[in-house]
């Protein structure tokens, strides 16, 4: 299920439609980078259901939150279980055939920073975004908390 639409989104229309716009290329890779608590969940979660969006992507709209993930295999079993496959031990092979096949579709990852700073899960971390990447008609928009 989605998180809610932001009930009060108040002066960050500009970086909304920024955002938009950058849905008009191909492969759109986006990245919100910021503090704590600048809004960068609240950003994400206004792209989600902009109506230009839900159009556009109707039920293929994934917003995954990494805080409390600790592994490569944590994260595409989250992202599994939200495209709903089975579950099993190492779901990456399912994910990548899964999202390959599908029609276009929104993935957001909130607070990667917790899979994406500890050197142990960086790697593997990179290496999956990368397969990711190679989707086309995935669309990958990462928040991260960055000061
Ligand atoms: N554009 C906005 N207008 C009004 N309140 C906002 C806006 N963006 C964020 N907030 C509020 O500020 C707080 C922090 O926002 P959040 O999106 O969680 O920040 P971050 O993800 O960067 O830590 C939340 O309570 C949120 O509701
Ligand atoms: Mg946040």
């Amino acid at each position: 299920m989605l998180p809610a639409e932001p009930k009060i989104f108040y002066g960050r229309e500009k970086e909304l439609t920024d955002i938009l716009k950058l849905f008009k290329q191909e492969s759109p890779r986006i990245a919100i980078l910021g503090a704590g608590g600048m809004g960068k969940t609240s950003l994400s979660k206004a792209v989600l259901h902009h109506s230009e969006i839900t159009t556009k992507y109707h039920a293929n709209r994934f917003f995954i939150a990494c805080d409390g993930l600790t592994t490569k295999v944590e994260l595409v079993n989250i992202v599994g279980a939200h495209l709903g496959l089975k579950s099993g031990k190492d779901l990456t092979r399912g994910v990548l055939r899964h999202l390959s096949n599908a029609p276009s579709t929104l993935l957001v990852l909130d607070n990667l920073e917790t899979l994406w700073d500890p050197a142990e899960s960086r790697k593997e971390i990179e290496e999956f975004l990368s397969l990711l990447t190679d989707i086309t008609s995935l669309v990958l928009m990462v928040g991260v908390f960055l000061l």
